[in-house]
């Protein structure tokens, strides 16, 4: 499963992609203005960060077709081609996606609540459509069950959009689609910091490195045990 940080806060990304491995990173407009920044100034330094290969998917911000197409071509120019443009997935979402996917411009059919907004987003030719998870259990609806819905359509019907799902408040919902096979997940960083945020793994660890220190008099690691230079 790909996976994406979802959040604009540079020092967070810059932390989590030296630990993860993550493949990009997604924003909204609410999470850029999150920042409190310059939406234009965070995206250069996100695309900075993330080096020219790994992806980055800003959204398009008009509700018209023709505006989510002028935005799209203007993310594109700041971002380079590693850029997925977002665009929701509203009727005049598909007519722009239509567009742009005859432009070679990537999208991903976003604000997902529903398997036939999904689909349809798919066929106007969109690469990514992002359900979202957390809002979708918000509604008193099954977002999980919503998303492994919209994999299994898209798969039936030999459309090569893949699902990144999208609004997660624990990693539970993230296993669950990793599980079913769902091609990509977008997650805030505590929510990524939380698949391995495990009390019984930390006292593991800690108890193997305890042992070693016993059992080598003092030594705190292999590599001082074998030139000589712990203590004994
Ligand atoms: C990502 O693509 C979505 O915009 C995002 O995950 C929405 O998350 P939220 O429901 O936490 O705002």
């Amino acid at each position: 499963m790909e996976l994406y940080i979802d959040d604009a806060n540079t020092k967070e990304i810059r932390r989590l992609s030296d630990i993860y491995p993550v493949d990009g990173v997604t924003t909204n407009p609410s999470i850029l203005a999150r920042t409190g920044r310059n939406p234009v100034e965070v995206l250069k330094e996100i695309r900075t960060l993330l080096g020219p290969d790994r992806l980055i998917f800003a959204q398009a911000i008009p509700t018209d077709a023709e505006g989510m197409i002028r935005d799209a071509h203007a993310i594109c120019t700041l971002l380079g081609e590693q850029t997925i443009v977002k665009i929701p997935a509203i009727p005049e979402g598909f007519q722009a996606i239509r567009q742009l996917k005859k432009e070679g411009i990537r999208t991903c059919g976003t604000v997902v609540y529903s398997p036939m907004q999904a689909y349809l987003a798919a066929r106007a030719g969109a690469e990514y459509v992002a359900p979202y998870v957390n809002r979708i259990d918000n509604l008193g609806y099954d977002g999980c069950g919503t998303t492994i819905t919209i994999h299994n359509i898209l798969k039936q019907h030999g459309c090569p959009c893949k699902v990144l799902a999208a609004s997660f408040k624990n990693s539970q919902q993230v296993l669950t689609l990793c599980a079913a096979g769902i091609q990509a997940a977008t997650c805030a960083p505590s929510v990524i910091d939380g698949f391995v945020n495990n009390a019984a793994v930390k006292e593991a660890v800690q108890d193997f490195v305890n042992d070693f220190r016993n059992a080598a008099g003092g030594s705190e690691n292999m590599a001082d045990l074998l030139s000589g230079s712990g203590e004994s």
